[in-house]
């Protein structure tokens, strides 16, 4: 079931609920909130306070019940430690603290009062943290979880301006989340590139928005050859999805959203070794967050462009399987040698992004890829890579994916790196050696975005928990949509401008 935050009445002396949790900061445990609203828990209050079993910690909670049999059985103080250098990500994290402990205590609501003078940012998070912490993968599971959370309500008592639209705005964004999510994590055999272009139909229902599903068949008259080239190996057969929205008139140009999904990579006759080879059921996140971007895009309403494209194949190998040694023609007419049929995201990504720019001039595109094991040996699995053309945009995005928590750190993209990709016998290869794997697989892209403004996210160490992964309370196990909010909030304040 669907979780609903809303904002909690405003006459609190009427307030039922089963939990009631306040958010305090170490310099304010004498003055709790919670105490403007009831005086049943004073007295265990000033006990705990007094001996300091409850400090205000930095992510400690105590619980203190009520036996005063007033419609407020239990109440949960969080301690949110030092109001210095205090962020939103901090409040995602604490707030996903209290999701967990409601749900041990079998409960499925609870009253939220945020910390004093909170600003709309720390709202925004605040909803975030409870609904993507409330998020867990089990629909394979037979003896299902059922202890879930069904309403939220905070409590906002101070002149905060817009809360409806934030709490509503940002349950939309955290909805979208959960969507992709709930794509990325199913297993490879009941999500081929079919079901893929399934799941993207069904945002057809907003009239605002088209889905064209280009198939196997039409790829050879379009020139598609790489997209056609990587999927030939597999029996599900390869698509590139196009979902169109329409928020604006007809010759605003749009800013395309690209993303890959290979729903299994083997790395085809490449292949590659069976140590977590399970794992490259993620290797569709990209996609998958695209379909997340445009259900937020078009849930939001926004007045704004935008075309989300997936690539969606699968890479396998077979009797017609592309090969290392293979000659491919893109979709921009360029030659490409296939020197290792693992690097197959690339091909796919840069069949799409040439098809984007010649179809529809963009004003901007974006690409989210879980493109290379050299991003999470550059970067670790806790920062995205970012490689772009554009100083503005890539600006813009590093920005917002400050206030987003999804750390994103820039890669150079010098004219050194597209030399690595010089071949002997076609216009590049598809490798480009060991050093900087990264950065030589987005200048590998940069060869089919002509001069649109363009940035890369290299998604390979985010976009899934795996090794190395810092845990965070509103992560659970499997895929996190990591860069959907970055990406919506750029598409947002692109509408603003
Ligand atoms: N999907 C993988 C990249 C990947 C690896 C993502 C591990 C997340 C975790 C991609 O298709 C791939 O296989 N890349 C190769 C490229 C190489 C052959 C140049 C890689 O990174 O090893
Ligand atoms: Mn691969
Ligand atoms: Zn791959």
């Amino acid at each position: 079931m669907n979780m609903v935050i809303i904002e909690a009445e405003n006459n609190t002396s009427s307030l039922k609920t089963q939990l009631l949790v306040d958010c305090v900061f170490t310099d304010e445990v004498s003055s709790l909130s919670l105490s403007e609203i009831t005086s049943d828990f004073d007295p265990l209050i000033r006990e705990i306070i007094a001996t300091k079993e409850f400090t205000a910690k930095d992510g400690t909670i105590s619980i203190i019940h009520n036996n005063a049999g007033s419609s407020i059985k239990r109440a949960l103080l969080l301690g949110m430690g030092d109001k210095k250098n205090f962020d939103p990500e901090r409040t995602r994290n604490l707030i996903g603290k209290v999701v967990n402990k409601s749900k041990e205590l079998g409960i499925n609501e609870f009253v939220l009062i945020p910390f004093k003078n909170m600003d709309n940012e720390h709202l925004s998070a605040t909803v975030e943290g409870i609904k993507l912490s409330d998020y867990l993968f089990n629909n394979y599971k037979s003896d299902e979880d059922k202890n879930d959370l069904n309403q939220v309500r905070i409590l906002i008592r101070n002149d905060l301006k817009n809360n409806q639209k934030i709490i509503h705005d940002s349950s939309i964004v955290s909805d979208a989340v959960i969507f992709s999510r709930n794509i990325s994590n199913l297993p490879p055999n009941d999500c081929s590139p079919k079901d893929l272009a399934n799941f993207s139909a069904t945002l057809s229902k907003d009239q605002k928005i088209k889905v064209r599903v280009i198939e196997k068949e039409e790829m050879e008259p379009y020139g598609l050859g790489g997209i056609l080239a990587v999927g030939k190996g597999s029996s599900s057969s390869p698509k590139l999805i196009i979902i169109e929205y329409s928020g604006s008139t007809k010759n605003e140009k749009p800013i395309i959203i690209v993303g890959k999904a290979v729903t299994f990579d083997t790395g085809g006759i490449s292949i590659k070794p069976s140590e977590k080879m399970d794992e490259m059921k993620y290797d569709k996140c990209g996609g998958c967050n695209v379909l997340g971007i445009m259900k937020a895009v078009s849930d939001l309403n926004l007045n704004t462009n935008v075309i989300g494209m997936i690539p969606a194949v699968e890479n396998m190998p077979s009797g017609n399987s592309y090969r290392p040694g293979d000659i491919i023609k893109m979709y921009n007419r360029k030659t490409v040698e296939v020197l290792n049929t693992d690097a197959e995201g690339r091909i796919i990504l840069a069949d799409a992004l040439a098809f984007a720019v010649k179809t529809f001039a963009p004003k901007a595109i974006i690409d989210m890829a879980t493109l290379t094991g050299a991003a999470i040996i550059a970067l670790g699995t806790n920062v995205a890579a970012l490689v772009g053309n554009n100083k503005d945009l890539v600006k813009k995005i590093i920005d917002f994916s400050n206030q987003t928590g999804e750390k994103i750190w820039e890669l150079p993209l010098y004219d050194e790196y597209k030399e690595q990709l010089k071949s002997s016998t076609a216009d590049m290869k598809n490798i480009g050696g060991r050093s900087a794997g990264a950065i030589t697989a987005a200048a590998f892209l940069s060869n089919f975005v002509e001069d649109t403004p363009w940035i890369h996210l290299d998604i390979a160490g985010t976009a899934w928990n795996q090794e190395g992964t810092k845990e965070k309370t509103y992560n659970s196990k499997g895929a996190t949509g990591f860069g959907i909010r970055t990406i919506v909030k750029y598409l947002i304040n692109n509408n603003l401008e």
